[in-house]
C-alpha cells in the first residue's frame, strides 16, 4: 500500500515565486498516495493557475470564503476537519504574520485557524524581509507552538541577491512530512525522562559554578518524544527554553543533587530515558551563607564529586529500560565513548565532537555518532537539533519493547 494511501493534506499555497514549485509538491503527495487539496490566496493565483492546482491535486481549490459549494457546508471547517495534515508551501511573510497572530481575512489564513492537525510552513522571501526581527519573531512564535518550520536554504532569490530566503526543495518538504507522518504516535504508551541543561552549584547567595549548556538537545528531544507520542519528563537545569507539548511535564531543577532527585524519581516507571543534561561534575562542598568577601588574594575553593546519575541510572536499570546517555569529547573521542558506555551501563552514547563545527554547546545544530554495546550504530551530519533528535530516536525505537 502506498504510504500516503487514506490520509488527506491540505497544500496551501501563497503569493510567492516559489508557488510554482508547489505543483512538484502536490505530484510527489499525489505519488506517494496521498489525497491531495489545495487552498491558495489570490495572489498566489498570480504565479500558478487554477486549472494546473486542480488538475494535479484531482480536486477543486479553495480560494474565496464565499464562494457556493455544494454539499454547502461551512468550508473552512469541513476543509480542517478533512485534512490529516496542512503545509503551507510557499509560505510568505504575510502569511506568517498573520498565522502568528490569529488574523484571519481570507479563504487561507481563516482555514488555518480553524485546523488542529499538524501544519508544517516553509517560508520562502527575500533574504531582508526573512531576517527583519518581525518575521523571526513570528516564525519563532509559530515553531514555539507546535508549527513545522521546513527552514529555506540560501540561493538565487528572485529579486535578482544571493542569500537565506529560499524555499526549501519540494523533495525536502515531502520528506519532512512523511518522516513525520510515519513516525507519528509511535512511541504511544511509551514514558520517557530526558535530562537537560546545565547545572548550578552554589557557592554562595550570589555565586555559583555552571556551565554554556544552553538545554536545546534535550529540550529537542523532548518535543520530538512527545510529539512521536511518548508521555515525557523533563528535567531541567537552568534555561531560557520553554516547553510546549501538553505531552512533557517539565521540572525545574538547579543544582546536580536536585537533577539526580527527581531522574531517579521519574526513572523509576520509564521505559526510556536519556541524558542531555551537562551536569557539573563537582559541587563545593560547603555552601557560604554570606557573600564571600574580597579580604585576602587568592580564594580556594574545596569541591567534592556530584553523583553521577548516568550511571546511577544503569546501576538501577531493569530488563526493558532503555538508557541513553551523551558524551562531549575533545580528543580520543570513540574510546572514550565506549568507556562510557561500559562504565554507565547505558545502552546507547550520543557522542558529540568539539571538534565539530556548530556542533554542541549553544548551537542550533549538532552532528553525532550514536554507539551501542556493538559498536557506532549511526553517523550523522551536521543538521538542525530536532532532526538529530529524530536519529537518535530512530535508534532507540529499534530496541524499545512496548
Ligand atoms: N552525567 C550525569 N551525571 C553527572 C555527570 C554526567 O548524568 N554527574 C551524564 C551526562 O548527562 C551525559 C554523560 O553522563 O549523558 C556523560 O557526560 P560527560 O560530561 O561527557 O562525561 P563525564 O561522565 O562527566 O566524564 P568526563 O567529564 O570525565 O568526560
Amino acid at each position: 500500500m502506498p504510504t500516503g494511501a487514506g490520509k488527506n493534506i491540505a497544500v496551501c499555497v501563497t503569493g510567492g515565486i516559489a508557488a510554482y514549485k508547489s505543483l512538484s509538491l502536490i505530484r510527489l503527495f499525489k505519488k506517494a498516495g496521498y489525497a491531495v487539496k489545495t487552498v491558495v490566496t489570490r495572489n498566489a493565483l498570480q504565479f500558478v493557475t487554477p486549472l494546473s492546482l486542480e488538475t494535479l491535486s484531482q480536486n477543486p481549490l479553495y480560494c474565496d470564503t464565499f464562494e457556493r459549494r455544494e454539499p454547502y457546508e461551512v468550508e473552512h471547517v469541513a476543509l480542517a476537519d478533512w485534512a490529516d495534515m496542512v503545509v503551507v508551501a510557499p509560505a510568505t511573510a504575510n502569511i506568517i504574520g498573520k498565522y502568528a497572530n490569529g488574523i484571519a481575512d481570507d479563504a487561507l489564513s481563516t482555514f488555518l485557524l480553524a485546523v488542529n492537525k499538524p501544519v508544517f510552513m516553509a517560508p520562502a522571501m527575500n533574504t531582508v524581509m526573512y531576517n527583519q526581527l518581525a518575521v523571526q519573531e513570528n516564525i519563532s512564535c509559530l515553531e514555539a507552538r507546535g508549527v513545522h518550520i521546513i527552514r529555506p536554504v540560501k540561493g538565487a532569490l528572485a529579486c535578482g541577491s544571493e542569500g537565506d530566503g529560499r524555499m526549501a526543495e519540494p523533495e525536502t518538504i515531502f520528506n519532512t512530512v512523511l518522516n513525520h507522518h510515519e513516525t507519528f504516535g509511535r512511541f504511544a504508551n511509551i514514558k520517557a525522562v530526558v535530562t537537560a541543561g546545565p547545572t548550578y552549584e552554589q557557592i554562595d547567595p550570589v555565586r555559583f559554578i555552571g556551565n554554556n549548556s544552553s538545554g536545546k538537545m534535550g529540550f529537542a528531544l523532548a518535543e520530538v518524544l512527545a510529539e512521536q507520542g511518548a508521555d515525557v519528563t523533563i528535567v531541567s537545569g537552568p534555561t531560557h527554553l520553554q516547553t510546549n507539548n501538553k505531552n512533557i511535564h517539565r521540572i525545574d531543577v538547579k543544582s546536580a543533587a536536585q537533577m539526580e532527585a527527581e531522574t531517579v524519581k521519574a526513572f523509576a516507571d520509564c521505559n526510556v530515558a536519556i541524558m542531555a543534561a551537562a551536569v557539573a561534575d563537582f559541587t563545593p562542598k560547603k555552601v557560604e551563607n554570606q557573600k564571600i568577601k574580597k579580604t585576602s588574594d587568592s580564594l580556594v575553593l574545596e569541591l567534592v564529586k556530584t553523583t553521577d546519575i548516568l550511571a546511577e541510572l544503569g546501576k538501577m536499570k531493569k530488563v526493558g529500560q532503555i538508557l541513553v546517555g551523551f558524551a562531549l569529547e575533545t580528543n580520543n573521542e570513540l574510546e572514550n565513548a565506549v568507556q562510557k558506555l561500559k562504565n554507565k551501563n547505558a545502552d546507547f552514547i550520543v557522542l558529540n565532537s568539539l571538534k565539530d563545527e556548530k556542533a554542541g554547546f549553544g548551537y542550533d545544530t549538532n552532528k553525532v555518532t550514536i554507539l551501542g554495546k556493538s559498536g557506532v550504530v549511526f553517523t550523522s551530519e551536521l543538521k538542525s537539533k530536532k532532526d538529530i533528535a529524530r536519529d537518535i530516536l530512530d535508534v532507540v525505537m529499534k530496541n524499545v519493547n512496548i
